[in-house]
């Protein structure tokens, strides 16, 4: 692995994503870098676009599957680290871990981000992805979103309504071509038993989670009125191995990667998973988790 200078730029040949994913899955990124600024973030895409190369925005990798053939272009993992408090709002960058900014809000006696316990990933995945529990969302919280679009390198603003947020589903997610910059959450100070109690009730909720192995998250969404995790256990895939990668016992819903699972192993239970609860409960599970297939498409 060796560092390739483009006017400044640092990129890395050869870096294994299964490092930045916590499924612990995915093979090599043709070229990687990580940004800590606009500018710098602006800088990178253009060299890429010169030089033909496909760019995938990588944050905290933690609702993602990465195939094993790795990426062929240019991975940027986005670490906008800034972040400023004040009493109605925290405004922070889009890199900035979500259980960083949970507990610094904890620490500050503000509520608005209780929801926000247990969920990692960084705060511009959990914009896109809308992250939530089950009554909460991010969404609900929001205040505004700066943006910058990878193709024509354009920055726009976008308020809570412009989102079009929905349940685990945004306007940013069918627009993979937006890179969210910065996001600005509402706060109000609270009295600190309550922000404890409120994040405590939360935690709870996630104890059926097998969060002792590596994994994605929730697999898929939960359908209107149906729970992904009962349907997969109905259909008798609670527990089903296919190589290193198991749907878990604990929780029907989560894939776990027992230790060296191979993209193809998780996909295969993720088809079957599909398949068994369409032919049994006439149910399309839609998938929750980006996979980053090896030619570089987002599926
Ligand atoms: N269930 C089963 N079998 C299983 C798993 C669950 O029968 O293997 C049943 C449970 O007994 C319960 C129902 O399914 O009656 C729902 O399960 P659970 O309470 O665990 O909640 P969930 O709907 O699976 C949702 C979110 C989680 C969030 C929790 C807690 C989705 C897809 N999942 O889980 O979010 O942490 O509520 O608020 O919306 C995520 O999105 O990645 C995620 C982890």
């Amino acid at each position: 692995m060796f560092a390739l200078m483009f006017n400044k730029l640092k990129w890395k040949r050869g870096v294994l994503l299964k490092n930045f994913t916590s499924f612990h899955i995915g093979g090599k990124a043709k070229f990687f870098t990580q940004v800590f600024s606009e500018d710098d973030l602006k800088e990178n895409i253009l060299q890429a676009h010169r030089k033909h190369l496909p760019v995938f925005i990588l944050g905290g990798g933690t609702n993602l599957l990465v195939s094993d053939r790795g990426f062929p272009g240019l991975v940027i993992k986005i670490a906008f680290s800034d972040v400023l408090w004040s009493e109605n709002q925290v405004i922070a960058g889009s890199g900035v871990p979500l259980p960083f900014l949970v507990e610094e809000a904890r620490k500050r006696n503000f509520s608005g981000l209780e929801w926000g316990i247990g969920i990692p990933g960084t705060l511009g995945g959990a914009t896109r992805g809308n992250a939530g529990t089950k009554k909460e969302f991010l969404a609900q919280h929001l205040r505004e979103v700066k943006t910058l679009n990878k193709n024509q390198l354009v920055a726009k603003s976008y308020s809570p309504e412009e989102g079009k947020f929905g349940y685990r589903q945004s306007f940013f997610q069918e627009h993979p071509e937006i890179i969210i910059t910065k996001v600005a959450l509402k706060l109000k100070p609270a009295a600190p038993e309550q922000i404890s109690r409120e994040m405590k009730l939360n935690w709870q909720a996630r104890k059926s989670q097998p969060l002792d192995f590596p994994s994605a998250g929730s697999i898929f969404k939960n359908p209107p009125s149906a729970s992904a995790g009962q349907l997969i256990e109905a259909v008798g895939l609670k527990g089903e191995k296919f190589g290193k990668a198991q749907i878990s016992f604990r929780h029907a819903n989560f894939i776990i990667n027992l230790g060296g699972a191979k993209s193809s192993q998780v996909l295969t239970l993720i088809r079957e998973a599909e398949a068994r609860v369409k032919e049994q409960f006439n149910i399309q599970l839609e998938r929750e988790i980006v996979v980053l297939d090896e030619t570089g498409k987002e599926l």
